[in-house]
């Protein structure tokens, strides 16, 4: 019973929101705090000069000297960028450490370890007295992101009934959006602290999203699919009854159970996710993470405060515009929450690219227009409104788009035998890109000047172009029988294999 045969021919298990599963899922995003936070912190210490003048003297000093008038070179140095983005190294070494553990001891335990790391980070960090505290800080808290960002949206999609899929995940990135947006607000507040240690408030404080996950991760039950694949079974059936809130739940247990048979046979879960049949899923670990950064979107999260001062505005006013942003972030992601399981996620992107395309190019020519080629000038008041204006346009369109869908998409892909390697090929790909571009922003600015953002413009035509080519729609379909969605893609078809009626996930109408 309670089995709908969908118009594609998969099956469907229509769910609804138990408050079992709205809490699970609320209490398991919290991990995107701890990711959100972080990206929003660094971008405002890294802009306050008791920071820099104790950490980072040099930097500090060529800023107060720098008679430079070319707006575009005010900022760079790669010893500063290098104490933002190292976090990303270490996420992304850590990242398959979790795939193993995510897969071995289940998707809790991943968080758990997240929360764990990222305690003892902010702590270091906010008591740090010299850089190698602070460095060593920044690892840990890499370390934590890494599993988080691993474990947290596979946990989310796989307790997700298909229909709230997408809602449920999008958590995620709200949360995410909340970690920033509370950053920059602690920023704001802290950096006028007489005696310059505001700073240590705010690198400090990540220790409460930390808790929030560590603790979190201790009362949620694992998912079903993990615990099957465990050999928990008893205790599956037990949560699955709960998340989906009617004992009638027997078809899409088996289901779960004869994905996880298939997933055992699977030995070599790294070896495995290179095999042909794999491509597409493989194709879309990588490429969804790789665009979702070269969006840029990075550019504006963590040197909003340096751009908005290059753009001339004060030094008060830089964070405000980054508070600005930060709103905006937060409440187009709820956009996305409600309507990313009707339109699907197709949509979404389609319409999201091309509304950020629109806005870089106007924000590039802007630039352009009062900065030139030398990037000697002043921005008048209105130019500065009208930049302010279609960043945030800019920041809307992803918070719809590539912000939430580059984790919910591989997320929801793959097979269980592959999920939680693909998961971390994902975590991967975004933070090596994330790391790249955060290194090299300031001194792309200086060099592609206003160009930049024709660059970022350039990469969203080509997304965007993939995406209405070769990304099938994934709305509504059951994690279990995604197989489907690419055996009728008119591309990705010819890899997945048909194998004559054997392959439980192909079963037709
Ligand atoms: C991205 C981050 C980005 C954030 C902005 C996330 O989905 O992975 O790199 O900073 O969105 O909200």
């Amino acid at each position: 019973g309670g089995v709908v045969i969908s118009s594609s021919g998969g099956k469907v298990y229509p769910g609804h929101m138990t408050a079992f599963v709205f809490f699970s899922c609320l209490v398991a995003s919290s991990g995107g705090l701890i990711f959100g936070y972080d990206i929003g912190i660094s971008g405002g210490v890294t802009s306050m000069d008791s920071f820099l003048s104790e950490f980072f003297p040099s930097v500090y000093a060529q800023a107060k000297a720098n008679k430079e008038k070319n707006q575009y070179c005010k900022f760079d140095s790669q010893l500063l960028t290098l104490f933002t983005s190292s976090l990303y190294l270490a996420a992304l070494a850590t990242s398959f450490l979790a795939a193993s553990v995510t897969r071995i001891f289940g998707r809790k335990w991943s968080m758990f370890c997240g929360g764990i790391t990222f305690l003892a980070g902010s702590a270091l960090n906010g008591a740090a007295t010299n850089v190698m505290m602070l460095i060593l800080g920044r690892i840990l808290l890499g370390i934590g992101v890494g599993f988080a960002n691993q474990s947290v949206p596979l946990y989310l999609s796989e307790m997700a009934p298909a229909n709230l899929r997408g809602m449920l995940n999008i958590g995620f990135q709200l949360m995410t959006t909340i970690g920033i947006l509370s950053a920059n607000l602690i920023n704001y507040a802290t950096v006028s602290i007489e005696g310059g240690w505001g700073w240590r408030i705010g690198l400090g404080l990540a220790g409460v999203p930390a808790l929030i996950i560590t603790l979190g991760a201790l009362a949620l039950p694992d998912t079903p699919n993990s615990l099957i694949a465990r050999g928990y079974t008893a205790e599956a059936k037990k949560v699955l009854v709960k998340v989906r809130g009617t004992s009638d739940v027997h078809d899409e247990y088996d289901d779960m159970v004869a994905a996880s048979e298939e997933a055992k046979a699977i030995e070599h879960p790294w070896r495995n996710i290179l095999e042909r049949k794999y491509r597409p899923q493989l194709t879309i670990a990588v490429l969804i993470p790789f665009f979702q950064q070269l969006t840029g979107i990075n550019v504006i999260m963590f040197y909003a405060p340096v751009l908005f001062l290059t753009i001339g505005f004060g030094g008060d006013a830089s964070l405000m515009s980054a508070v600005i942003t930060g709103l905006v972030n937060m409440f187009a992601t709820i956009i996305s929450i409600v309507s990313v399981d009707r339109l699907g996620r197709r949509a979404l992107f389609l319409q999201g690219g091309t509304q950020m395309f629109v806005s870089q190019i106007v924000v590039g020519t802007l630039i352009a227009l009062q900065f030139g080629t030398t990037g000697e000038g002043e921005m008048s008041r209105t130019y500065a409104m009208l930049l302010v204006l279609f960043i945030c346009l800019y920041v809307a369109g992803f918070a719809w788009s590539w912000g939430p869908l580059g984790w919910l998409v591989p997320s929801e892909v793959f097979a269980l035998e592959i999920r939680s390697a693909g998961q971390s090929i994902a975590v991967c790909v975004n933070m090596t890109l994330t790391f790249i571009i955060g290194q090299a922003f300031l001194t792309m600015l200086c060099h592609l000047k206003f160009g930049l953002f024709y660059f970022f413009a350039a990469w969203m035509v080509i997304m965007t172009t993939f995406i209405a080519l070769f990304l099938p729609e994934t709305k509504g379909v059951p994690i279990d029988e995604m197989n489907l969605v690419w055996s009728r893609h008119w591309f990705w078809s010819k890899y997945v294999v048909q194998a004559g009626g054997s392959n439980r996930r192909t079963h037709g109408v």
